[in-house]
């Protein structure tokens, strides 16, 4: 289909994307294409991945993608994102997290070298040309942040990209000591639009309305957004004697009371660094009207309890759940179409429409 949205560059004059965006199936479909298979795309962290002849299957934006995907580290230590299809006829390789010197399928028993070559496969011996290119399993491209992977279909630019403003402006936090907690853990399904949950996240505009008792711990009038190419930057500073980060000496932050580092990647991942920790949230789109978001908490170190922005999450996420399910519905009103951006509070929003204009407007 012909995608002909555009969103003005100047955002005092622009308005934001139209409902048929949000409401239309096919924009949907060609936004998996054209948006998400061109995107870095968040596999889980490799705690499971961690010693030489590791394998663990992982789906590529399961509900939306999913595609089939396996990490594998090899003997040497290398590690790899392969497709978990069988080049034969496409079995399912590896079911479950397990160590092996090699992958082997079920189905017809050929097997694979850890980085993917094919190496054996019976019944073959008179077929001509075999084994060629196509018979090993295609290899998809990976980045490794945080102690997190991360995969890409076909990338529209590296993912150092999408997060060298993040690793320079948080170089100063030891991002490898995050320790999975899986008490943090959430799963919630949202009756609205991803994007509409992404647009709620990028501004802070709502904050006072929506999240009284946030409201009561960040500085509103110092609340600053940073748009970088492909994601951008919400700084919260704490009010008061809330709980904050003190960023040390060399830091461009340093001397500020940090209450939380609101990071997004385009287009469906958000990293909220607190003092306790990395509150990891991925939105995965299920249907133009329904969206699954998971919560992967990562504390830094020692236990803290501070009750500033980083504490009454499941709280914040009803608050926010409730806006998104509400405009939703109010999307499919014939009375409304467009609207405008706050130029203070929804510069992030608009950065956010003009990315998704230019990837959709790729042929
Ligand atoms: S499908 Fe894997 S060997 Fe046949
Ligand atoms: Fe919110």
């Amino acid at each position: 289909m012909a995608f002909d949205f555009a969103i003005d560059p100047d955002v005092t004059v622009a308005r934001t994307l139209p409902s048929a965006f949000y409401l239309d199936p096919d924009v949907h479909a060609l936004t998996r294409e054209r948006v998400f298979a061109r995107t870095w795309q968040w596999l889980g962290d490799l705690d499971d991945v961690t010693l030489p002849g590791s394998l663990s299957p992982r789906e590529m934006l399961a509900g939306h993608l999913d595609e089939p995907l396996l990490l594998s580290r090899d003997a040497g230590g290398t590690l790899r994102c392969l497709s978990n299809v069988c080049t034969h006829r496409a079995n399912l390789l590896v079911p479950a997290p397990c160590r092996a010197e090699q992958i082997r399928c079920g189905y017809h028993s050929r097997r694979f070298d850890l980085e993917g070559r094919m190496t054996f496969m019976p019944g073959f011996e008179e077929a001509k040309g075999f084994p060629g290119r196509s018979d090993h399993l295609p290899r998809v491209p990976l980045a490794e942040f945080a102690g997190h992977a991360f995969a890409s279909l076909a990338p529209a630019a590296p993912f150092e990209d999408f997060i060298a403003e993040m690793r320079t402006r948080l170089a100063w936090l030891a991002l490898d000591g995050l320790r999975h907690d899986q008490a943090r853990d959430r799963d919630f399904e949202v009756a609205g639009h991803w994007a509409l949950y992404v647009e709620n996240y990028l501004e802070g505009l709502h904050i006072p309305f929506l999240h009284p008792a946030l409201n009561q711990v960040l500085d509103m009038e110092r609340y600053c957004y940073h748009l970088g190419r492909y994601g951008s930057l919400q700084l919260a500073l704490a009010r008061d004697d809330a709980d904050a980060f003190d960023p040390p000496p060399g830091s461009i932050d340093h001397g500020e009371r940090v209450a939380a580092y609101y990071w997004w990647v385009f287009p469906n991942l958000m990293l909220n660094f607190y003092p306790w920790g990395l509150s990891l949230n991925f939105v995965q789109p299920l249907t133009p009207d329904r969206t699954r978001v998971s919560f992967r908490g990562y504390v830094l170190g020692a236990d803290r309890t501070g009750g500033g922005a980083g504490t009454g999450l499941d709280q914040v996420e009803i608050e926010d759940e409730a806006a998104v399910q509400s405009v939703q519905r109010g999307l499919r009103s014939r009375l409304y179409d467009r609207g405008r951006y706050s130029p203070t509070h929804e510069r992030g929003v608009h950065h956010f429409h003009r990315l998704l204009c230019e990837f959709l407007a790729e042929a």
